[in-house]
């Protein structure tokens, strides 16, 4: 069953002429990793917007599960259900590397020290080792960034990660290393990764690809 589907999905931005997404249907199962590639403005960022639950289709609906997402409590979606990974990293500057993964799990009320002992396993996984725990982002390499914005996704308990460009501030290396990453959660423990790519590399990856063009989609 799929984990997130698309039924006859549209979104026109107020004051627009033409839909930025147009009549999608598309299903997305557990276990898998997407990509969604297409040219710029061509509407793949408006369409993840609709799967993490920022924005409600004009038209058509979002299905977790087999819940509308119009009739969840779409914080609750937004802080359980799924979660986001982005290009420029949004790691908190202020916030030591263990307390950037920490935040998802206190921000859900579990104790501090429970939230410190589950977050350093979850930064061993990506890569990131105790002795980086205690640092700022700003101290990191870029690559070493996403691989932790990654173990503070995987901190919140959320089954689907949607991922927007997340290697495109990334040298080739860092991409494989971060792409190869969430191959592995959606194929080893059973996530549901969709990531929004420029790169025909990262989709070489992903078990199925969607085109956009024009705010439609194809599966290729
Ligand atoms: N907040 C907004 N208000 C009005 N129009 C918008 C807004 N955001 C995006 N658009 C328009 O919607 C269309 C799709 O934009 P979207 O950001 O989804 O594209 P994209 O495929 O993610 O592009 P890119 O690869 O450059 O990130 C574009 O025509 C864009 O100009
Ligand atoms: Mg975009």
């Amino acid at each position: 069953m799929s984990v997130i589907r698309l039924d006859n999905v549209s979104y026109t931005y107020r004051g627009a002429e033409t839909p930025a997404v147009n009549s999608v249907s598309c299903e997305f199962e557990a276990g898998q990793m997407y990509a969604i590639i297409g040219p710029s403005g061509s509407g793949k960022s408006t369409l993840l917007s609709m799967l993490a639950g920022l924005d409600l289709p004009t038209e058509g609906d979002v299905l977790f599960g087999e819940e509308r997402l119009r009739d969840m409590d779409l914080d609750r979606y937004r802080r359980e259900d799924v979660a986001m990974i982005f290009q420029a990293f949004h790691l908190f500057p202020l916030m030591t590397v263990l307390e950037n993964v920490c935040y998802p799990m206190e921000l859900c009320g579990m104790h501090p020290k429970e939230a410190k002992e589950r977050a350093r396993p979850l930064l061993e996984s990506v890569g990131i080792r105790q002795e980086k725990h205690g640092r700022f982002p700003a101290n990191l390499s870029g690559g070493e960034q996403q691989r932790v914005a990654i173990a503070r996704s995987l901190a919140s308990g959320a089954k689907t990660l949607l991922a927007d460009e997340p290697t495109g501030n990334l040298d080739a290396a860092n991409t494989v290393n971060v792409i190869r990453i969430l191959g592995q959660l959606a194929h080893e423990q059973g996530y549901c990764v969709i990531v929004v790519t420029h790169d025909p590399e990262v989709a070489e990856l992903a078990d199925q690809v969607y085109r956009v063009k024009d705010g439609a989609l194809t599966a290729s």
